[in-house]
């Protein structure tokens, strides 16, 4: 059995697969909360140099056995990456909390964004379909701009929140805890069927929906439960 799959559900690791924006801002704020991640990237080089710079906590591998060895993986990839890889990783994936940041969005030739689904398709419901059926998906992460997400931690005097939409009630604790240890407060919006209004374009409790700004667990509940804009 390799290392990576011996340490399944001996601990708490977290898989990040993607060492970008989004995937070194949480590798960071997790080993901060003392956190286990083991990282992956398409260039093995990438994963092992943000491994080293976090030290003995973090750990790179492949992007097989980053998730076989993980209680909850999460793809900080593009959402066409995502698409590819997760058919790749089939049964890998099973009873596997699996988070997903993706925004369906892409830069045209002028560096404009551009929405990648159509209308009231979101990224959420697309990824959640692909997974077999043991995975449970969690859209988390990707609400607030990859900036916003390496400041935003441990905000004082109250901490921002990170929203969070999922079908799955066993995978609520992991995600709830992960967003903690990144120095945030989790608050869900509800299913799959809700992940719109937290990506971007479009979503209303997006950051880019919420006038780029951060929100604290009031100003969060008081946004959740506004009437949605048509
Ligand atoms: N950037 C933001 O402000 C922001 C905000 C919210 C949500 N998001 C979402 O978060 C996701 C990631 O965005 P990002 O800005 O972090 O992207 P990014 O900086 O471009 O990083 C993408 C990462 O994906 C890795 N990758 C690409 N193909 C791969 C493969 N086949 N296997 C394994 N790893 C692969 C890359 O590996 P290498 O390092 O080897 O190239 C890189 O580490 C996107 O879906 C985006 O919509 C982004």
């Amino acid at each position: 059995m390799p290392e990576s799959a011996s340490r399944k559900g001996a601990g708490s690791t977290t898989a990040i697969v993607g060492v970008g924006n989004i995937g070194s801002a949480l590798a960071r704020h997790l080993v901060r909360g003392d956190e286990a991640v083991v990282l992956a990237a398409k260039d093995g080089s990438h994963a092992e140099a943000l491994a080293d710079e976090l030290g003995p906590l973090a750990r790179a591998a492949s992007v097989e056995d980053a998730v076989a060895g993980a209680d909850a993986v999460v793809f900080a990839l593009w959402l066409d990456t995502i698409k590819e890889l997760i058919p790749r990783l089939g049964d890998l994936l099973e009873d596997e909390v699996v988070i997903d940041p993706s925004n369906p969005i892409a830069f045209d030739e002028k560096g404009q964004t551009m929405r990648t689904l159509p209308e009231r398709q979101s990224a959420g419901s697309v990824v959640a379909a692909l997974l077999p059926p043991g995975a449970q998906y969690v859209k988390a992460f990707g609400t607030l701009g990859a900036g916003a997400l390496a400041a935003g931690a441990n905000r004082e005097p109250r901490r921002a929140v990170l929203f969070y939409a999922t079908d799955d009630d066993g995978a609520v604790t992991t995600i709830e805890r992960l967003i903690r240890v990144s120095g945030f407060d989790p608050l869900k919006v509800g299913g799959v069927a809700d992940a719109g209004r937290i990506e971007a374009p479009g979503g209303d409790l997006h950051q880019f929906g919420l006038n780029g700004q951060l929100v604290d667990l009031d100003q969060a509940r008081a946004a959740v439960a506004a009437e949605r804009p048509p």
